[in-house]
């Protein structure tokens, strides 16, 4: 079987586990503000050669997080880090149950950018965007339009962390929704 060099996505492999997640979400007057935990599994998943012309290494997660006051599950995602070794063009592609599915590109922070030793990604998406983008339901369009995401997710050895945000047009203001949260590697079993 081929090796594949999955490049600055290969620290990202394994099980991920953080409980210090900060989430600051819409509410009709103000916001919420949640405590959470969570798990990311990223697996290696390939390559896959798009147009005979650009070739991607692949990783898939899923992503589940419970919020601390009663672990009920309140955010589910899934979805593929890409990196392309000839352009260096990261891209970060998800779905979120609601019906919204943004595809979020980036790049490899250069080391001037980043903390020494760190692998920091930076990608982002708009609605109107010409490269990546954001797919919504009609309902979501009219009622709680994702007009932006923009995310940064920092690997340091067994250190993971990430602060996105997610600009919502809903309850008749724009509303900055954000997420951070930091985790640890778990062993691998
Ligand atoms: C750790 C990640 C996230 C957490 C914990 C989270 C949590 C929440 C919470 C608590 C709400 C408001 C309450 C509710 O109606 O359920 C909400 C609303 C929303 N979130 Fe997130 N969210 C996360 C990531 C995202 C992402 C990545 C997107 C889109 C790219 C997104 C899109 C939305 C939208 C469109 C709403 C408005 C729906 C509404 O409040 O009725 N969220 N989120």
């Amino acid at each position: 079987m081929t090796e594949i060099n999955y490049g600055p996505l290969a620290g990202l492999i394994g099980v991920w586990k953080g409980d210090k997640g900060t989430d600051i979400a819409p509410e009709p007057v103000g916001s919420e503000n949640n405590a959470y935990f969570e798990t990311i599994t990223f697996e290696g998943i390939g390559d896959v050669s798009n147009a005979e012309a650009q070739t991607l290494v692949l990783l898939h997660y899923v992503q589940v997080v419970q919020r601390s006051e009663n672990s009920d599950v309140f955010h589910h995602q899934t979805g593929y880090w890409s990196w392309d070794a000839a352009t260096g063009v990261v891209t970060h592609s998800f779905a979120i149950p609601r019906g919204v599915s943004v595809v979020a590109c980036g790049k490899v922070l250069d080391t001037d950018h980043a903390p020494a030793n760190a692998i920091v990604f930076q990608v982002s998406a708009e609605d109107t965007g010409f490269d990546g983008g954001i797919a919504q339901s009609s309902f979501m369009q009219r009622k709680a339009n994702t007009s932006a995401f923009s995310q940064i997710l920092t690997l340091d050895g067994d250190t993971l962390s990430y602060e996105q945000t997610i600009m919502l047009d809903i309850y008749s203001k724009t509303f900055e929704h954000t997420d951070s949260n930091i985790l640890v590697r778990q062993p691998s079993s």
